[in-house]
């Protein structure tokens, strides 16, 4: 960067917006698979619009826009699952998962066009973890990976229910991009110092090894993170699944896991250690976790599309720019701004 031109400095401070990005592709959670029972459905708000979130009487998931694509009645104020499918309760057409009208009670034939294509907009779902899972691409393409196994969720030996809810007012490039922003650690979360940090780009895979391994982390596209944070050979893992849900609001989930030591044993003290010190939450911890301060620098700031970075910044750059793959559908204009 050369000279600044404060004039032209402070002209460009007017016009920065808070959140100036389009809802990125991924995969994200939708709620957690027990608070989902068969034959239930709810109206959820994701993605920047709401959704009728429904699990059929054989157990599938199903997550479809509320329109039906008849007359357009709101599938989740007055629709029901009824077996496989959900019924509008305009008329009771009915739709499976996928989207694909199953039936109509009154048309001796059905429209042509329900045997050749889904016709009510539904996502690709999934459900690991005790999570459920949809895919969201504002194209409407399939999903381009598959959600990773992780062993501290799905494999015996594990233990720790504990697990958080964060509502934050700002997208989700802005909270992710803390994970390479090492230098804010030392200043506002009062870690005793800047620490050595590896990141590595890779397709929609970001790695982080932080403090010389004190700190793995992987994310997984926009909407799944694995940090494992280590101390004397123990190791906790917070899983850590945001959503977003307007282009400028979000929700933080976080789930902690680790090994299911013995009761009053020494790994488990320094494990339920570990879990506190990424809330934040630990008693006598020189740092803070993310929730006490990060949030009043999200909720308040605005994005810097050219940021002045000095050279003890992280790669904040370089993770903007992988992080721009995920915004699939937008214009040369928006990508410009972000
Ligand atoms: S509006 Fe849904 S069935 Fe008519
Ligand atoms: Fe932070």
């Amino acid at each position: 960067m050369g000279a600044i031109n404060l004039q032209q400095l402070l002209a460009e401070t007017k016009t920065l917006e808070r959140c100036p990005f389009p809802i990125p592709t991924g995969w994200f959670f939708v709620d957690y698979s027990d608070t989902l029972k068969a034959g239930e459905l709810r109206n959820v708000q994701l993605f920047d619009q709401e959704w009728v979130l429904f699990r059929t009487e054989g157990g599938q998931v199903g997550l479809s826009d509320p329109y039906c694509p008849h007359l357009g009645a709101h599938l989740g104020h007055g629709g029901k699952v009824v077996g496989e499918n959900l019924r509008c309760p305009f008329h009771h057409w009915e739709y499976d998962t996928a989207g694909f009208c199953k039936k109509i009670p009154y048309a001796k034939v059905m429209p042509p066009v329900t045997k050749k294509q889904a016709i009510l907009r539904t996502l690709p779902m999934a459900e690991k973890y005790g999570l459920i899972w949809a895919w969201f691409d504002p194209k409407c393409e399939a999903p381009t990976w598959e959600l990773p196994h992780i062993p501290e969720m799905e494999d015996a030996g594990y233990a720790c229910t504990r697990r958080g809810t964060w509502p934050v007012n700002t997208a989700i490039q802005e909270i992710a991009e803390n994970g390479v922003d090492f230098a804010h650690l030392k200043f506002l979360h009062g870690a005793p110092g800047i620490p050595p940090a590896v990141v590595n780009f890779e397709k929609h895979i970001i790695d982080i090894n932080m403090a010389n391994g004190y700190i793995v982390g992987r994310g997984y596209g926009p909407g799944l993170n694995v940090f494992q944070f280590t101390q004397e050979g123990i190791s906790a893992t917070m899983i850590s699944y945001t959503q977003p849900i307007t282009a400028e609001r979000s929700q933080m989930n976080m789930s902690f896991r680790y090994k299911d030591y013995a009761e009053g044993s020494k790994e488990l003290h320094i494990s339920k250690k570990l879990v506190d010190h990424m809330i934040g939450a630990a008693e006598g911890e020189e740092s803070a976790g993310f929730e006490s301060v990060d949030f009043i620098v999200w909720n308040n700031k605005k994005y810097r599309p050219n940021p002045l970075l000095c050279d003890g910044d992280g790669p904040i750059l370089q993770y903007r720019k992988w992080f721009k793959q995920f915004y699939t559908a937008a214009d040369e204009g928006t990508l410009a701004k972000v």
